[in-house]
């Protein structure tokens, strides 16, 4: 039987937090061995707002290391740079020229976006569109994703629906995706606030650990986590939003289970719990930045990501113009 596909993608606007990687970049890992994987640095969408160009070619290739050192496996899965493969952008208009531009005001990461922006550029609008067009260039039947991504899903749901009613004679030309949102950790929140999302561009560097954290800086930013005044170590996100989120962290980074940590540190205090937390993620993170250094200058990140652009250029292409004849563009 053919393998279903799957399809995700990175901004190299900062470097990824374990946020990134409990929400959705641990499960590109796991997926490779059933299912056919396409996984791409999205350096397009990042210009959605202001780069340092220097920054983003040097960020782009440190997510193309951190993709293979988490342990994407280029024999298994199609990793690639998206400016590389000229396809998107391409499909990118078919796909705007198809929603309303009421669908993309209503996103809530374009409301939340905007509102930090000095000035909103057009593309922080049309950055929907464009994922759409990833995801359906590769027919990607499922999309592993975190919470926050759920609306964009839902937008390329409803194009598919529409391209295919509108251009398919009855057929469905393009691939209905599902969203593969994790039951746990699909959401982690920031370290100091617990009641807001953690996120790669957050100011405060002490909201996040970054993958690329050395080990001293991630124990001290556990330490300084907020949690509460009780001391009690229970899972409930409304009471205890700090001591919950590093449950799910917790749970996320050794693979066991909430209830089961909840029972191990009944009557243990909140510094045992997070000397212990701080060494589980130092575990986990710490050969994944061996890799990743021994890999980043060298010529075989090169040749995974030349490798990478071929392969993707040729699944795109034969897409794109699938629905450029479906549109009436060929002659
Ligand atoms: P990005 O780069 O913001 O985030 C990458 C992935 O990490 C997830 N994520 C989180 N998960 C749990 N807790 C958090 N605090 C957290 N923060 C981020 C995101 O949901 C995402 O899965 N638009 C996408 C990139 C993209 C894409 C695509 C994804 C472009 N085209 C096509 C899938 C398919 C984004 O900005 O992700």
């Amino acid at each position: 039987m053919k393998k279903k596909k799957i399809f995700s993608g990175v901004q190299p606007s900062a470097i990824p937090t374990i946020g990134n990687y409990i929400g959705a970049m641990k499960h590109f890992v796991d997926l490779q061995d059933d299912y056919d994987c396409t996984y791409c640095i999205v350096n397009q969408h990042a210009i959605t707002v202001p780069q340092d160009p220097k920054k983003l070619k040097q960020q782009t290739r440190s997510l193309a290391a951190l993709y293979i050192a988490l342990g994407l496996d280029p024999n298994k899965s199609t990793i690639f740079v998206q400016s590389e493969v000229p396809a998107h952008a391409q499909a990118a208009w078919i796909v705007q020229c198809n929603v309303g531009i009421g669908e993309l005001e209503r996103m809530t990461q374009y409301k939340d976006k905007s509102q930090k922006q000095e000035s909103v550029s057009a593309g922080l609008l049309t950055y929907p569109p464009l994922m759409v067009a990833d995801i359906v260039l590769y027919n990607a039947d499922a999309v592993p994703v975190g919470e926050d991504q759920k609306q964009h899903l839902e937008l390329t749901r409803d194009f598919v629906n529409r391209f295919n009613s509108r251009y398919g004679n009855g057929n469905q030309l393009l691939v209905l995706p599902e969203p593969l949102i994790p039951k746990e950790g699909a959401r982690v929140m920031s370290l100091q606030t617990p009641t807001k999302k953690m996120s790669k561009s957050d100011k405060n560097i002490k909201e996040y650990i970054s993958l690329l954290d050395e080990p001293k800086v991630i124990r001290k930013k556990i330490k300084s986590a907020v949690t509460d005044s009780s001391g009690v170590i229970s899972y409930d996100p409304i009471e205890k939003p700090g001591v919950s989120n590093l449950l799910t962290i917790y749970s996320a980074f050794t693979n066991q289970s909430i209830p089961e940590l909840v029972k191990q540190y009944d009557g243990v205090g909140y510094g045992q719990f997070k000397t212990d937390l701080g060494d589980a993620i130092v575990a986990v993170l710490e050969p994944i930045q061996e890799k990743y250094y021994a890999l980043l200058d060298s010529d075989e990140l090169d040749a995974i990501l030349d490798e990478g652009a071929k392969k993707a250029n040729l699944v795109a292409n034969k897409t794109l113009h699938k629905m450029e004849r479906a549109i009436g563009f060929a002659r």
